[in-house]
């Protein structure tokens, strides 16, 4: 898989959404195991406030479906600890339903918390990544590749922070800028797992899968360490598990066409 820039957490400000439960929670422990120095948010102020009392992180509650509140998250996390070193786009909003029986809120919180947040904190920290260097980290989903019935909104938004990831690259090239882009199929011990499980087709693939001797899914502190070895190693992809990176590398086909006409060149 490909390569970018290698970035260290020892002593590295890392702004990590979704850090109240779940991967973030588990991620939260790696990185300040690592020597991280944490900016952490979620809704969840009491359970935010625990893994910030545990990793000696500070609590940013926020809700990522406020756009206007996005805008202020990393003039706060600054305030604390002073530039931002990494950002980690890991919180997400996730309904299991079909579009017609999504609510119009549901819809556009889960467009605004998986696509429109992470493209504003990104925003608000470019510059001083461009000049300092750092790390920006997406997480999105095999969702966002494989067309799983009940994940419309949930699929299209993932999808959607993946090729913005994609584009990102060619925008930042040149810059010391690392990308590792995250895809993910099942993480075991989260409230999402638990959720997706109840998709009839998930359930099936995880379950043939297993009978092939193939696990689909993964317990969260191995993934959160995978993660942060990807960061630290300098990939630019990440997919957990590996069977799936094949997907991936499809999606990826005609990205990789247009560096090939080098339509990059002059970015204009
Ligand atoms: N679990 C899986 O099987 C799986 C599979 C593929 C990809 N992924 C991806 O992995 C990442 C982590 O997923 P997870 O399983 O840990 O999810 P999770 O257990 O559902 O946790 C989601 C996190 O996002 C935060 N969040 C949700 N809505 C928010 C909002 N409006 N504002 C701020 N924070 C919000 C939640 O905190 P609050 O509720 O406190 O706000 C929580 O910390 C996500 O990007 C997900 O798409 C997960």
């Amino acid at each position: 898989m490909g390569r970018t820039r290698a970035t260290p957490f020892a002593g590295a400000h890392v702004l990590l959404t979704g850090a109240s439960r779940g991967l973030g929670a588990v991620l939260a422990d790696e990185l300040a195991a690592r020597g991280a120095r944490l900016s952490l948010v979620a809704r969840d102020a009491a359970r935010l406030a625990d893994v910030a009392a545990r990793t000696g992180g500070a609590a940013l509650p926020t809700d990522l479906a406020d756009t206007a509140a996005v805008s202020g998250v990393a003039d706060r996390a600054r305030a604390v600890h002073g530039p931002v070193d990494v950002v980690v786009n890991n919180a997400a909003a996730f309904w299991l339903t079909p579009l017609d029986a999504l609510t119009t809120e549901q819809l556009v919180t889960t467009v605004a918390v998986n696509l429109l947040a992470p493209a504003e904190l990104i925003r608000a920290l470019l510059p001083e990544l461009r000049t300092r260097g750092g790390h920006v980290v997406n997480v999105a989903s095999l969702g966002g590749i494989m067309a799983i019935p009940n994940l419309t909104a949930y699929g299209a938004s993932k999808a959607g922070l993946a090729h913005l990831t994609e584009v990102l690259r060619t925008e930042t090239a040149g810059a010391p800028i690392g990308i590792t882009l995250v895809q993910l199929a099942a993480i075991e011990g989260t409230d999402m797992y638990d959720d997706g499980m109840k998709s009839p087709m998930i359930d099936r693939v995880v379950r043939r899968a297993a009978r092939l001797g193939l696990r689909m899914s993964e317990p969260a502190d191995r993934v959160a360490r995978r993660i942060a070895d990807a960061v630290e190693q300098g990939r630019s992809s990440l997919v957990v598990p590996r069977i799936a990176t094949g997907f991936h590398l499809m999606r990826r086909s005609p990205i990789a066409v247009a560096a090939a006409l080098d339509v990059h060149r002059g970015k204009s």
